[in-house]
């Protein structure tokens, strides 16, 4: 096992262990789930296609972008493949990069897209590496025939895109030291270098003012903390900052020691686990920044998640991750009107409040809203013993039968907050996460991956080319909300006070 981060698997016990009544949720499974979501589909960046309330696109003016003063000093670096460009990238340019004075785009194909300039990020390496590097096959083929050359070749570039076999994936490991040290040069004067991926979203006006809280000649490495091995490093698509004194160090370093670290890379699977290795060979510690930083998009956060001691609700977003060009387009609309309407700073119960409630209902059909808490369905009747079946609330043992009584069941349990129905199993969960439009319900959520990773189609079935569909409904204890939302921000200590993690 590679992963031993306790923090992930508290937080794997603790989204199943409210499974009390009924058929602990495959615990097991989900363990296995989750580890191999973190092996293989660490970055995982598809995803089916989350078409939620898509704002009908609208001419708009000039985006209301932040003031500061430190605005002209951060350069964001964004860190890209050529494989996912098209699909990926555009959205950015009519968004979150709109107030971002100086940002730079990485990858391993130079281009041109929408009129921004994409750097290539191995034009200074060694041709003997990529000549005999098989992780370099997609790179010599997009040099030798351009991106049409993609097209023509199925096995380059395509494949889901977080399994190891995806060769855009087994390529992106090598981006990161180099990208960090071309970054220094492109703007050596910058106090902030902050690093994303084009399924992050920096919510820009809080990254200022969230930066503006630590002195940049000091050495920093700021981000959403993870292991790998004993390697402690930040999580590349949660987004992380390096401040010049750090980046400076770093750089230095790496070019002293290229071939130590291009054999360590090549034995890693991970970038930016490298990355943090070098920082650790340098002696910068991490700074645990969850949850200003952190790895999960609008849609399925939970805001009541507990990490490292701390739950997002009273706490400003500076990034998420695994976001949809749809959700990246909502959110930006959601954060321009937030900053003309109110002149305080934007916390993650603010989008929860003004983004994601106005989605939620006693009811929506097609909605998988992830619920994986307790599940009730005749077969996890059968299961129990007889003295939990007792144990059980009338409601709860007629949950099965229907969307109304799987309602019924989350309307009697007082810290059920949301359910959703399929098939006669009825599933109900004490978190609140919106999720998405889903044709079929989702077994088994990869928080790592940010996405279903099973559907109840049947194997043999997608095999038979018969897709399987048993339509999910979600439904949402709109009369407990106020109250949940209370509860949570009771929490907040002050006003201005827990805010950022400092
Ligand atoms: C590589 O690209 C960078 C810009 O990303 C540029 O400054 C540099 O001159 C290039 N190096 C070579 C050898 O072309
Ligand atoms: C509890 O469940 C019963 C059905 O067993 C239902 O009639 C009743 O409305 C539920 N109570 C609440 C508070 O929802
Ligand atoms: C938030 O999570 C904590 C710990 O998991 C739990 O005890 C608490 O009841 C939750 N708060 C709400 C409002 O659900």
């Amino acid at each position: 096992m590679l992963i031993k981060s306790k923090y992930h698997n508290a937080h794997v016990y603790r989204s199943h262990h409210y499974s009390n009544a009924i058929h602990r949720r495959r615990k097991q499974s989900a363990l296995f789930f989750f580890s191999a979501c973190l092996m293989f589909m660490y970055y995982l960046r598809t995803g089916q296609s989350s078409t939620t309330l898509v704002d009908s696109p609208r001419v708009d003016s000039a985006p209301n972008c932040p003031q500061s003063s430190i605005k002209n000093d951060i350069l964001v670096v964004l860190r890209t493949g050529a494989t996912e460009v098209p699909q990926k990238l555009p959205v950015h340019f009519k968004t979150t990069l709109r107030c971002i004075q100086n940002y730079v785009i990485f990858s391993d194909y130079e281009e041109d897209i929408e009129g921004h300039h994409i750097h290539d990020v191995f034009n200074e390496t060694s041709d003997a590496l990529k000549d005999t590097l098989p992780e370099f096959q997609l790179y010599k083929h997009l040099q030798a025939h351009g991106r049409d050359g993609l097209n023509t070749q199925a096995h380059l570039g395509s494949g889901p895109t977080g399994s190891l076999e995806n060769p855009g994936w087994k390529l992106d490991k090598f981006k990161f030291l180099p990208m960090v040290e071309k970054a220094l040069r492109y703007q050596p004067d910058a106090e902030w270098f902050v690093f994303v991926e084009p399924d992050t979203y920096l919510a820009w006006a809080n990254l200022l003012e969230y930066l503006s809280h630590f002195d940049a000649d000091k050495p920093f490495y700021i981000g959403k903390h993870m292991y790998i091995d004993n390697i402690l490093f930040a999580h590349g698509g949660s987004g992380f900052a390096l401040s010049k004194a750090a980046i400076k160090r770093v750089s230095q370093h790496w070019k002293a020691h290229v071939d130590d670290y291009l054999q360590y890379t090549i034995q890693q699977w991970a970038g930016d686990m490298v990355l943090g290795r070098v920082l650790r060979d340098v002696d910068i510690d991490l700074f645990w920044a969850f949850p200003n930083f952190q790895g999960d998009p609008v849609s399925s956060l939970d805001h009541n998640i507990t990490k490292i001691g701390r739950q997002p609700w009273c706490f400003a977003p500076v990034t998420y991750h695994h976001m949809q060009p749809d959700e990246i387009t909502k959110l930006w609309e959601f954060e321009q009107r937030w900053g003309r309407e109110n002149d305080r700073t934007m916390r993650h119960s603010d989008v929860f409040r003004g983004l994601i409630l106005p989605q939620l209902s006693e009811r929506l059909d097609d909605w998988d809203n992830l619920s994986m808490g307790t599940e009730y369905s005749a077969r996890a009747l059968a299961q129990l013993s007889a003295g939990d079946q007792q144990l059980l609330l009338p409601a709860e043992r007629e949950a099965y039968k229907s969307f109304e009584d799987c309602n019924a069941a989350c309307s009697n349990k007082t810290d059920c907050m949301q359910f959703s129905y399929s098939a006669g199993r009825c599933f109900t969960s004490t978190e609140v996460r919106q999720g998405f439009k889903a044709s079929s319900k989702c077994l088994e959520y990869s928080n790592a991956a940010g996405k279903c990773v099973q559907s109840s189609t049947s194997s043999a079935s997608q095999k038979a080319g018969v897709e399987s569909r048993d339509p999910v409904q979600s439904g949402w204890m709109m009369k407990k909300m106020e109250r949940y939302m209370q509860r949570l921000t009771e929490m907040c200590d002050g006003n201005s006070e827990g805010l950022w993690v400092t």
